[in-house]
């Protein structure tokens, strides 16, 4: 398959380096003079260097799919090459295993993917040496950490940004030592080789969580299954998935977390008055004529499934104007804890989330940030919103 010029070198770096020097010697320049002045600033709160920060990421955002951009991760070849982590590696679910069941293995069946072994890591807090000893002792508390990267970017090695989210919970957490993130499989689509549609991921968060309970010996109600943004997605669908199917070796876990998640891939609701529209100028996505957020994530994670799942998919899109009936979708969910930043585009799916759980009867806890942006949690210049989002969160997961 012929791949985009941009995507072919030596155009990819020639285009590159024109973007990094228009952005370091045009627009920053520009977009300080444009700040100055509070009313130009998305929100008044903000800092100038945080304006220029999301404008920053929006140019970015809006280039990475012309040039593929990646941001993975290679695999460790020892613990030796870590910092306070360990690597271990979760083996892909028997074929015939009673966990692989109901709608994930319908969707296998439908896509054709396959069980496989997957690298995840132990973080472990500041102070505690990591240790290779994998059983849980007794009571002990730990969080499966799904990172974001709208199911095509990201990892979770220590090293990534995208795990910040999970440094952050272990620095914070006071009965927390440790917390396992898994590096499921990512997806891909055309102008790149098709890879990994659902369930892989799914597959190897379910793996994960099956480690935890069934190898590492952690209770259920002691775990805390925990995602930001497409991690958020696949953290809800493992957790309903777990729910909905009553597996006698694998109960659901005593707690879910979703940090700024997204949870409608079909982008439904498109009024001025909806955060898709309101918050676009303020959060880190390219906005304006032609940016189509999530217009590779979208068909890569689908793969081969019919595109109107993203709309009527409970597993896909929880938060979606299209499921009918939502009475009931999320009887039997554990208690949760809904983190979203009010400048973000997708603060809709995290809203629209905390008020179905809530009408099913579930114990929700809502934190919806002022001024924060998409994954603000990621973001280490987002202070002092994170720092005291980390501490709410990490309140939430000591209590009992
Ligand atoms: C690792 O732990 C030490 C203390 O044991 C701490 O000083 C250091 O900041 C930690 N490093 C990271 C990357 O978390
Ligand atoms: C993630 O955390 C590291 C270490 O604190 C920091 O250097 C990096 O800038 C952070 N990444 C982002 C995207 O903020």
């Amino acid at each position: 398959m012929a791949q985009p010029i941009l995507r072919r070198q030596p155009f990819k770096g020639l285009y590159l380096t024109y973007f990094v020097v228009s952005v370091v010697f045009v627009r920053i320049p520009l977009w300080f003079i444009w700040f100055l002045p509070k009313r130009n600033r998305p929100r008044a709160s903000w800092p100038l260097s945080r304006c220029i920060r999301v404008r920053t990421y929006q140019v970015l955002t809006g280039i990475a799919p012309k040039i593929g951009l990646q941001a993975s991760h290679p695999v460790p070849k020892s613990d030796e090459e870590l910092t306070n982590a360990s690597l271990v590696w979760i083996d892909g679910l028997a074929e015939d295993s009673d966990v692989f069941c109901g709608r994930i293995r319908k969707a296998a069946e439908i896509t054709g993917v396959k069980p496989a072994r997957v690298p995840a890591y132990w973080f472990f807090r500041p102070g505690i040496s990591p240790t290779k000893e994998v059983k849980a002792r007794s009571g002990e508390r730990t969080v499966l950490q799904i990172h974001g990267g709208a199911f095509h970017l990201g990892s979770a090695h220590p090293d990534v940004a995208t795990s910040n989210i999970t440094h952050g919970l272990v620095a914070h957490c006071k009965n927390i030592e440790r917390i396992l993130a898994v590096d499921y499989r990512l997806s891909a689509t055309h102008p790149d080789p098709p890879a990994n549609p659902i369930p892989a991921a799914l597959l190897d968060c379910l793996a994960a969580y099956r480690y935890l309970v069934v190898e590492a010996g952690f209770e259920p109600q002691n775990i805390a299954v925990a995602g930001d943004s497409a991690g958020g997605n696949l953290a809800f669908a493992l957790v309903r998935h777990l729910v909905e199917n009553t597996i006698p070796s694998l109960p659901p876990p005593g707690r879910l977390i979703g940090f700024s998640s997204w949870l409608d891939l079909s982008f439904s609701r498109r009024s001025p008055e909806d955060s898709f529209m309101r918050n676009a100028a303020s959060d880190i996505f390219a906005n304006g004529p032609g940016a189509r957020f999530g217009e590779y994530a979208v068909p890569a994670y689908l793969g081969p499934l019919n595109p109107e799942e993203a709309k009527t998919n409970r597993y896909l899109s929880p938060s979606s104007p299209h499921i009918t009936p939502v009475e009931g979708m999320y009887k039997g969910f554990p208690k949760t804890f809904i983190s979203a930043g009010d400048a973000e585009i997708i603060l809709d799916d995290s809203t629209v989330a905390a008020e179905r759980l809530k009408a099913d009867g579930v114990d929700v806890t809502v934190d919806i940030v002022p001024d924060a942006v998409h994954d603000f949690m990621v973001f280490t210049w987002h202070e002092p919103e994170r720092t005291e989002a980390l501490r709410r969160v990490c309140s939430w997961l000591d209590s009992d």
